[in-house]
């Protein structure tokens, strides 16, 4: 196990009572629990947004009734096809859909679809875990 190291940082008041109501909501037992997964996960946004080529893992909920969105998607998907190597699609519920879709390549293009996916309105999930770099 690695060794623990304490230190001390100073924040204005409203921002660490929103960050407390941050922690309660997400259910992290400690501050520390937070902190340390929030410093991970920007020195890995950091690592892959200056690596060239990174894979990793979209997830999408959507709406499958809105028709409009669900080729729009097929739309956006197609115009990636070198960026994406597989999806799957998972029919969650009478109305729901998620899609879990595996990209490696170049991370500006990552980052671009990850663009035009936010800018498709009715997604009502999406993340992005990168999971390895180059
Ligand atoms: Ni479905």
């Amino acid at each position: 196990m690695s060794q623990l190291k304490r230190f001390t940082i100073s924040l204005e008041k409203t921002l660490i009572k929103q960050f407390d109501d941050y922690i309660r909501r997400q259910n992290y037992p400690t501050r520390s629990k937070a902190v340390g997964e929030l410093i991970q996960k920007a020195l890995l946004e950091k690592e892959w947004t200056t690596a060239r080529d990174i894979a990793g893992v979209m997830v999408l909920v959507y709406n499958h009734h809105k028709r409009d969105l669900v080729n729009r998607l097929t739309d956006i998907q197609h115009q990636f096809y070198q960026l994406i190597i597989s999806s799957q699609h998972i029919h969650l519920d009478h109305n729901n859909c998620l899609e879990m879709i595996a990209v490696r390549g170049h991370y500006r293009l990552i980052k671009n679809l990850i663009e035009i996916l936010h800018s498709v309105k009715g997604i009502k999930y999406l993340d992005f875990s990168p999971a390895i770099s180059q």
